[in-house]
């Protein structure tokens, strides 16, 4: 985008400004967007939160989250000293309409001040349970009227089930439009699953064999080292399943199975994924456990480090039932993919963190080469590598050097640091810009998160009503459940991951 393209005027008011998210992920983003000069010259942040806490602490607080967590290192104090000029605080009580009225006087002010109608942007870095409290006395303020102008932006966890998650966007939908909501899936701002979408469409390459005819399966897989750290108290009432099937892996499965869009539209593009959640299976209570597995994490070793089990973390419940693991088999029931199994498997504490779509070629139709030429013969496939590589490997067969015709797997890769220099935007960076912008290709849509839902409904009712009597069933610094890998080895397949800082797969590994 082009710098300073955004010159209108804007105001980010976060609900929940002293938590986490603003010091850890929101700040960063916004300030290496200020520092690319991508912010207009008009912009304020206001941050409320019911926390006592000073406006000069809390501007320190976030000056230390820069410091830690942006991808340019610590930051320049010139720099920082006249973006924070335009940070300020409110401790306040959300259920109070003053605190509203309070906003609604700043924003006058600033308008006036700027001479100009400020796009504002309500951002919920709050619990669920508030949402309700703050929307509709947003909306009493009057300051959702504006509709043009004004947008809110909500975090996940977007429900828990389909219930509340519609019980949510009915909350949302008596303050603002649906074009005004934003609802922020982390996964699709990243740079490496937005490449996902220029590989499909634009390249005539493999867009005629991107189908049944010629994949055999695809999996995908989100592997975390770490286990809850602090958010057991949220995590336990959660689960894999909710906390990443629901919402990023979805989206992945989405984006790779979704028809060609007319054009980059947010609509457009959206509706192509929405028909993906809609042709995807549901199944019976009864398939569930052909279908879905779940796991939770025993004590184990982390490079050399002894961690506790999921029970023994703070925050959690002692005896609980909750998955820190999930695999799913789906389908996707449509021309196109029809009988094309898609594995998905997340989990904590697991060996490696990996985010990983391998794309699984079916073998050649006839093998003309003699035996021995074959013995390393693999199918096609195409590695989508989210982290810790990010980058594309396509896996063919090639002639070794040598006198005999003898064939061996290779890859041809395409790496993100070595193709480009300097550093990526983070996800939030391009998520805070697309609101700016009003662009809300890379957000779910009520129909979206309400499909996805729908879809799991079977898989959490079953789960939530049986116990897990096999419970913790896979020691933290391995790769899930055995059930997990017999869920794709009874169709013949096996987990494929890429080993580390090698060229090779490291299914030796697993
Ligand atoms: C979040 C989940 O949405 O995604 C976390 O709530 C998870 O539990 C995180 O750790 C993973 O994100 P990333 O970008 O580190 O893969």
């Amino acid at each position: 985008m082009d710098k300073k393209k955004n010159q209108e005027s804007v105001i980010l008011i976060i609900f929940g400004a002293a938590g986490d998210l603003t010091w850890r992920l929101l700040t960063p983003g916004i300030y290496n967007v200020y520092l690319d000069e991508r912010l207009p010259e008009n912009f304020a942040l206001y941050g409320i939160d019911s926390k006592d806490i000073s406006e000069k602490k809390f501007r320190d607080q976030l000056h230390a989250g820069v410091d830690k967590f942006s991808r340019r290192g610590k930051s320049k104090s010139e720099e920082w000293k006249k973006f924070e000029s335009g940070v300020n605080y409110l401790q306040a009580d959300f259920t109070k309409n003053e605190t509203y009225q309070k906003i609604s006087q700043w924003i006058s002010k600033l308008e006036k001040e700027w001479d100009s109608k400020a796009i504002k942007i309500f951002y919920l870095a709050i619990p669920p349970d508030f949402i309700e409290t703050v929307t509709s006395r947003i909306g009493k303020a009057g300051l959702a009227r504006d509709r043009k102008n004004t947008r809110i932006v909500v975090e996940k966890p977007f429900g828990h089930n389909l219930q509340s998650a519609r019980e949510l966007n009915r909350i949302l939908e008596k303050t603002f439009d649906e074009n005004q909501i934003y609802r922020i899936d982390h996964y699709l701002g990243k740079e490496t699953i937005q490449n996902i979408l220029a590989f499909r469409f634009a390249n005539a390459l493999f867009e005629p064999i991107w189908n049944r005819n010629f994949i055999d399966h695809v999996q995908i897989t989100i592997s975390e080292k770490l286990g809850v750290e602090h958010r057991g108290g949220y995590y336990d009432h959660a689960g894999a399943l909710r906390d990443m099937i629901q919402n990023h892996i979805l989206q992945l499965l989405c984006i790779i199975a979704m028809e060609p869009p007319v054009s980059f539209d947010a609509n457009e593009v959206r509706n192509k994924k929405v028909d993906v959640l809609h042709a995807i299976r549901k199944y019976n209570r009864d398939d569930v456990h052909r279908y879905a597995v779940r796991g939770e994490y025993d004590s184990g070793w982390i490079q050399g480090n002894k961690v506790s089990g999921y029970r023994e973390e703070e925050g959690v419940d002692p005896n609980s039932g909750t998955e820190t693991f999930a695999a799913v088999k789906f389908f996707v029931d449509n021309w196109r993919w029809q009988d094309v199994p898609f594995y998905v498997r997340t989990g904590k504490r697991m060996a490696e963190k990996i985010s990983v779509i391998t794309i699984q070629f079916r073998p050649v139709p006839h093998q003309s080469f003699p035996i021995e030429a074959v013995e390393n013969w693999q199918a096609n496939r195409l590695v989508l590598s989210i982290y810790p590589e990010k980058g594309i490997r396509l896996r063919f067969q090639a002639k070794q050097p040598g006198l005999k015709m003898l064939l061996n797997p290779e890859d041809m890769t395409f790496n993100y640091s070595r193709a480009y220099s300097g550093q990526p935007p983070d996800a939030y960076e391009t998520l805070l810009m697309d609101v700016i912008e009003g662009d809300a290709t890379l957000f779910m849509r009520v129909d979206q998160v309400e499909a996805a839902w729908d879809l799991l409904m079977p898989i959490l009712e079953i789960w939530d009503s049986t116990p897990p009597t096999d419970f913790p069933n896979y020691s933290a610094g391995s790769w899930g459940p055995e059930d997990a890998e017999a869920l794709i080895a009874k169709d013949g397949h096996n987990w494929i991951l890429l080993q580390l800082n090698k060229e090779e797969d490291n299914e030796e590994n697993k």
